[in-house]
């Protein structure tokens, strides 16, 4: 009896004995597979073959119990490529833990999975994965999910409501879900702890049984399609710390009931349409430490209990209608970091215990009516990077000690009525960026301890008070970009050291007393915007400046002259008198220069009246062109004569007609090649309504694009303007536009031309976005607009409606711009917003990277009917292999599928229905250089991969 049982135990041991030996067996072979797999420098890690059975188990990554069996493969952030081998739960039954984020696993949802019925983790969040998910059914173990940050398409998977085990689940940003709704068998997973399905496409209300769901802590919805209101039975989760149900298009009040939830921290409702108040009882919520309801349309007033918090860190309410005083304790008993006012009514005076805590970095209150002084108390604010009041009734003096703050990089005060000067302490202002005072009453004369604010980049003091001289130390700010200080008593002669600002692109001293000559050095800040205008100078106009056509900027100051005879404008200064015979012979070279200029002045007049001969005979039309009557304004240092320009609009010379006049191009006698946009202007069109759009068109692209040089954006020489037309000369792009270059038959651009072409486009928008002090937006991105050089270099063109985000974080006059755009490249959220933010171009970027992919316009009827290339794409990868089918088929025989791919993932990226999934331009830059066709340390280098293609 005992020898059987006995022998029974033995059979028994031995046979688990076995079975464990064998799952070892198995297990070290799927370690090598995975090896085989996924490559990166990590792999190198796992040193196989090794000796022992188990040895696997001491490998980064790799989890064994006593047993030697394995529980836990973690590859997180391993910059592990490739596809993630099959079968993994029969060679790792007992598998608890998985986790594969952030790697570049090129495959669908590894379906195999699903045979571990022990794993409790499984975490596949930013893998690059694509296709449709399967039933999560049999994952009946499974305590947390994520699969964040993927391109899945197709139904969301709502079996994940049997998933009845289940505390965290991560749906964030997979965009290409088909619409769906919560289902409210989701209330099942009675231990759901974190729910989160922001940009999931998801759509409908928030439906009222959520409030059920009393074990969230977390529960993320935004930037989906919810609309209706906010159910007041969020009310009941009382254990909800993180609500967040911003960007989407939820109505009605926000109910009081969220004042039950006492153990929130963080809510953000911004971007809805929410009206009525904030709740009191919200303001009350012990833990609240972020309060952000931004862009709604909300009344009333900041509610008094807020000042009592202790934990409040970021209030966030700027763009609403709210209105009141702000309560003047807000912020004296918690570290408050980042207030945002702005763009509402408030009234009263400037709360002054916000840095209390002295941890607020963001002061910003623009665009309210505030009045009263500013508080002395934020000239102690060490912390602030930010200060900006401007655009409010505020009064009193400046406290100095703002302008010494040691990391304020923006003050901007302007359209107040303050006053005050501007402090010697400003030296020690290191970090200032920008100072902005302008329309105020500030006094006294400006400290030549500004030039110690060494950041400085833009000085606005226009329509000021100030007085006494310009200080000439101004010209060490080496970054500085923009100088106005039009509008005041300056009343010195003007620092010929200002030339020494090569970074400048604005001078202004306008509308000042300044005395003394225009100094020489002064034309080396060429061909920028120079303005001198109604001062007191006098003597000679330096001739370079009446070369570039600046005549206008020097206008009213009576004692100007100009040195020689030239006649190139209305506005006729008196010549110069005679210089004595001393400094004749000291300035020979003047008059030998005078000489050549007339003589050239009498061969143009010929040149002209011969041409003018020929061109009535030849024609009767454009007569007002040649009576040269335009205002210049250059960008750039000319080498053409601009009579040369209005003589050739004839139209043997027009290219082309566009929406707002004609394009002409011209090949001028030095034998350079220009483009001319001539517009019409007012008088021409006058009774059509769409003059006043038109002028904001035209002044737009002249402003932005006269102020900028990067090698992918179109230079602007020039703009003359005269009564009845406006002509801009641009540099001329010899093989037109973008998409003539993939949308004709004749033409053809392999893949790494247009990867080159995708990486110019991107940085001339990243510079736009990023590199400036105020950032750019085209808002009108498309193949159109993309022109290309000789060697088929893009430059972005048309910044006709561009829009310059002026300072103003939170964009002061967005209601009123133009809806503006194209069809098939506006980015969803305009469609309601009508707000112009850099992610409506990294939207539009998108689509113009899917047609360089494809060959496809961005609406062809094989789309069918409302869907666009956004939508055709992600349906077609959804399907298998489905990624290669949109390939431009022209490139069937690239052998750079695999980057094309990577590129598509750019895409993809770039045109998220939530413009805060997008990424910035500078990221999508890098991107884009990863995927350049001909990086050296890709796997198989691309000369290898061409031999093998192509034989010959
Ligand atoms: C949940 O599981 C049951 C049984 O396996 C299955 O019939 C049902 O379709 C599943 N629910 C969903 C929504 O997938
Ligand atoms: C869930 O919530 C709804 C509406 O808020 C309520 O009518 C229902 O009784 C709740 N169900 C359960 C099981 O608590
Ligand atoms: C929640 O708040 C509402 C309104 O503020 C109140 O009437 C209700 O009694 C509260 N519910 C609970 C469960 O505390
Ligand atoms: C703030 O707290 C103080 C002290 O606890 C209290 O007296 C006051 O009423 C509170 N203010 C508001 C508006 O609740
Ligand atoms: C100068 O220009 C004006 C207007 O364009 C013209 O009327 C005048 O005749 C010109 N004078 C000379 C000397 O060319």
């Amino acid at each position: 009896m005992a020898t059987t049982h006995y022998s029974l135990l033995l059979f028994t041991i031995s046979l688990l004995f076995l079975q464990s030996l064998c799952i070892q067996t198995n297990q070290s072979t799927f370690i090598s597979l995975i090896k085989q797999s996924l490559s990166g420098p990590f792999m190198s890690s796992w040193a196989l073959p090794c000796s022992g059975d188990t040895c696997f188990c001491t490998f980064p990554g790799i989890g064994c119990d006593d047993n030697g069996i394995v529980f836990k493969l973690d590859l997180s952030s391993r910059s592990l490529a490739g596809e993630f081998p099959p079968g993994i739960c029969s060679y790792l039954p007992k598998l608890r833990v998985l986790r594969l984020d952030h790697n570049d696993i090129r495959s669908g949802f590894p379906v195999d999975v699903l045979n571990c019925s022990f794993l409790e983790v499984l975490n596949m969040s930013c893998s690059g994965l694509t296709g449709t998910l399967p039933d999560f059914s049999p994952l009946q173990s499974l305590r947390s999910l994520d699969l964040s940050n993927n391109f899945f398409s197709g139904d969301f998977p709502l079996s994940i409501t049997n998933l009845t085990n289940i505390e965290a689940i991560n749906f964030n940003q997979n965009p290409g879900f088909r619409f769906w709704k919560l289902p409210e068998d989701i209330t099942r997973l009675t231990k759901l702890k974190l729910l989160i399905l922001s940009t999931s496409s998801m759509r409908g209300d928030i439906p009222p049984w959520v409030g059920n769901m009393t074990s969230l802590t977390d529960l993320e919805l935004s930037g989906n399609l919810l609309t209706g209101s906010i159910p007041a039975t969020l009310g009941k989760l009382h254990n909800l710390q993180f609500l967040e149900i911003y960007y989407n298009r939820l109505t009605g009040v926000i109910p009081e009931e969220l004042g039950n939830l006492t153990k929130l921290i963080d809510i953000d409702l911004s971007g809805n349409e929410l009206s009525g108040q904030i709740p009191e009882k919200l303001c009350e919520l012990p833990e609240l430490e972020v309060l952000q309801a931004y862009s709604n349309k909300l009344t009333g007033g900041i509610p008094q209990v807020l000042c009592n918090s202790t934990t409040l860190t970021i209030l966030s309410i700027y763009r609403n209608s709210l209105s009141g005083q702000v309560p003047p304790e807000l912020g004296k008993y918690s570290g408050l970091v980042v207030l945002e006012l702005s763009e509402n009514q408030f009234s009263g005076e400037l709360p002054a215990e916000t840095c209390a805590g002295g941890q607020l970095l963001y002061f910003l209150a623009l665009g309210n009516f505030f009045s009263g002084s500013l508080p002395e108390s934020l000239g102690y604010c060490r912390s602030l990077i930010r200060f900006r009041v401007n655009d409010n009734q505020l009064r009193g003096s400046v406290p100095e000690s703002i302008f010494s703050l040691p990391h304020v990089s923006i003050i901007d005060l302007s359209f107040n009525l303050l006053q005050g000067s501007i402090p010697k302490s400003i030296a020690g202002a290191k970090n200032l960026s920008g100072l902005f005072l302008q329309n105020n009453q500030i006094s006294g004369s400006l400290p030549i301890q500004i030039s110690w604010a060494s950041g400085l980049v833009k000085i606005d003091l226009s329509n000021n008070m100030l007085s006494g001289p310009i200080p000439a130390e101004i010209s060490s700010l080496s970054k500085l970009n923009q100088l106005s200080l039009q509008g005041n008593m300056l009343d010195s002669p003007i620092p010929p050291s200002l030339s020494s600002l090569k970074s400048l692109n604005v001078l202004n001293l306008s509308n000042n007393l300044l005395t003394g000559e225009i100094p020489e050095s002064l034309c080396d800040l060429l061909p920028n915007s120079l303005d001198f205008s109604n001062n007191r100078l006098s003597g000679p106009v330096p001739i370079p400046l009446l070369k570039e056509g600046l005549i206008e900027s020097v206008s009213g100051n009576p004692s100007l002259c100009v040195p020689i005879h030239l006649n190139l404008t209305d506005h006729l200064l008196p010549l110069c008198p005679q210089p004595s015979l001393r400094k004749r012979l000291n300035n020979i070279w003047v008059i030998g220069l005078s000489i050549m200029l007339s003589m050239f002045g009498i061969l143009l007049l010929a040149k002209r009246w011969i041409h003018k001969r020929n061109q009535e005979e030849e024609q009767d039309g454009i007569s007002s062109s040649s009576s040269f009557s335009y205002d210049v304004t250059s960008f750039h240092k000319l080498s053409f004569d601009q009579h040369e320009i209005v003589e050739a609009l004839i139209d043997k010379n027009i290219v082309g007609h566009g929406g707002s006049g004609t394009v002409y191009k011209i090949e001028l006698s030095n034998g350079e090649r220009v483009a001319v946009k001539k517009l019409w202007s007012r008088k021409v069109k006058d009774g059509s309504s769409d003059h006043l759009s038109f002028d904001r068109e035209l002044r737009s692209e002249v402003e932005t694009l006269g102020s900028i040089r990067h090698k992918n954006i179109v230079k602007l020489y020039c703009c003359f303007s005269s009564l009845d037309s406006n002509l801009l000369v641009y540099e001329y792009m010899p093989n037109g536009n973008l998409w003539d270059a993939l949308h004709n038959e004749w033409s053809f651009l392999d893949w790494p031309a247009r990867h080159r072409i995708a990486l110019g486009i991107a940085q001339g928008l990243a510079y736009l976005h990023h590199d400036l002090l105020f950032p750019i937006v085209h808002r009108d991105i498309k193949t159109s607009n993309i022109l290309l050089d000789a060697s088929f270099e893009p430059k972005v063109a048309d910044f006709g409606i561009a829009k310059v985000l002026q300072a103003r974080d939170h964009d002061h006059d967005s209601t009123t711009t133009v809806i503006a755009g194209t069809y098939g490249y506006l980015a969803p959220e305009y469609a309601y917003t009508f707000k112009a933010t850099t992610k409506c171009d990294v939207y539009s970027f998108g689509v113009v990277l899917m047609e360089l992919i494809t060959g496809k316009k961005p609406n062809e009827p094989e789309f069918g009917e409302n869907r666009d290339i956004i939508r055709w794409v992600s349906s077609k990868i959804a399907s298998r292999e489905g990624e290669t089918e949109v390939l431009d088929k022209r490139l069937s025989w690239s052998p750079f599928k695999d980057e094309m791919i990577q590129v598509l993932r750019i895409a993809l990226r770039c045109t998220c229905s939530s413009p805060g999934l997008r990424p910035s331009m500078n990221e999508v830059v890098q991107l884009l250089i990863e995927a350049d066709p001909f990086k050296s340390d890709s796997i198989n280098s691309p000369s290898s991969k061409f031999k093998a293609k192509n034989p010959t």
